[in-house]
């Protein structure tokens, strides 16, 4: 059984927008998934119906088993993830080692456990017991980073999802993070889903690959097999991370 089904689902907004129309995929326990796609084109969105934040139109996602729609095992199904957000959403009146024992407080341990998680999520991530005492807004992007994602496998989930886990970092911070994300998902042995619309990420991370385009998948496959698969919108892809801007 697949770790993780979408299952033809579609979401359509009050507007009429149609943002996912008929989403199929498989994803196998402890495999690394990146779903790449254009701005705009239904990736957090297909994210947050995963993670349950969005009702779907049509259509079914399943996690060993439960679904999304269940409500008998709704928190059940909701244990299951971790997200490192898009803007990181630290909690800005919160200090580094407060975010991350917030939500370590969560998974029902004593006081001392929970203050002992907090402090090794840290040091795993690469933070210093020195940032610990700080608030967000005072340490670097990447910095934050590192603290989202302590926080994030703080909650001991099953499956990591990142959603555009280098976006306003600078190409070389983005990098370190990316070692980081690929050696803590390695580490951990969770499922991890990416979402990105940076090809050399995808490829970086990829044990398989999915492209959405105008609301369904229109490529799923190795990595490796990418480059070159024939497939239109995949070719283009490749094509538009080369173009050079005219000065
Ligand atoms: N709550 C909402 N209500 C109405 N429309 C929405 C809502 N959330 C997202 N959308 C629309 O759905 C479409 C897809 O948005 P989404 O944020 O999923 O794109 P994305 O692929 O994650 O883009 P990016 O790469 O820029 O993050 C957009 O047209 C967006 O305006
Ligand atoms: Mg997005």
């Amino acid at each position: 059984m697949s770790k993780i089904v979408f299952d033809n689902v579609r979401k359509v907004f009050d507007a009429g927008l149609c943002v996912l129309n008929g989403v199929n995929l498989k994803i196998e326990k402890g495999e690394s998934h990146i779903i790449l796609g254009q701005s705009g084109g239904g990736k957090s969105v297909l994210i947050r119906c995963l993670l349950g934040i969005l009702e779907l139109t049509d259509g079914d996602i399943v996690v060993d088993g439960i679904s999304v729609k269940d409500p008998d095992r709704w928190k059940e199904y909701m244990k299951k993830f971790s997200i490192l957000f898009q803007g990181n959403a630290l909690f800005d009146s919160m200090t580094i080692l407060q975010n991350v024992k917030f939500a370590a407080s969560q998974i029902n341990k004593s006081k001392d456990a929970v203050n002992e998680i907090a402090k090794e999520k840290l040091h795993a991530v690469g933070l210093e017991d020195g940032v610990f005492g700080l608030y967000p807004a005072e340490i670097s992007g990447g910095m934050q980073k590192r603290a989202a994602l302590a926080r994030a496998i703080s909650l001991e989930p099953e499956v990591l999802v990142f959603d555009e886990p280098t976006s306003g970092l600078d190409p070389i911070t983005g990098g370190v993070i990316c070692n980081l994300l690929k050696d803590t998902v390695q580490s951990l042995g969770v499922t991890a889903i990416t979402i990105t619309h940076d090809l050399r990420v995808a490829e970086f991370l990829a044990d398989r690959v999915s492209l959405l385009n105008k609301g369904v998948m229109v490529w799923t496959g190795h990595a490796d097999d990418m480059r070159g698969c024939g497939n239109e919108f995949v070719e283009n892809f490749y094509k538009a991370s080369n173009v050079i801007l005219r000065k």
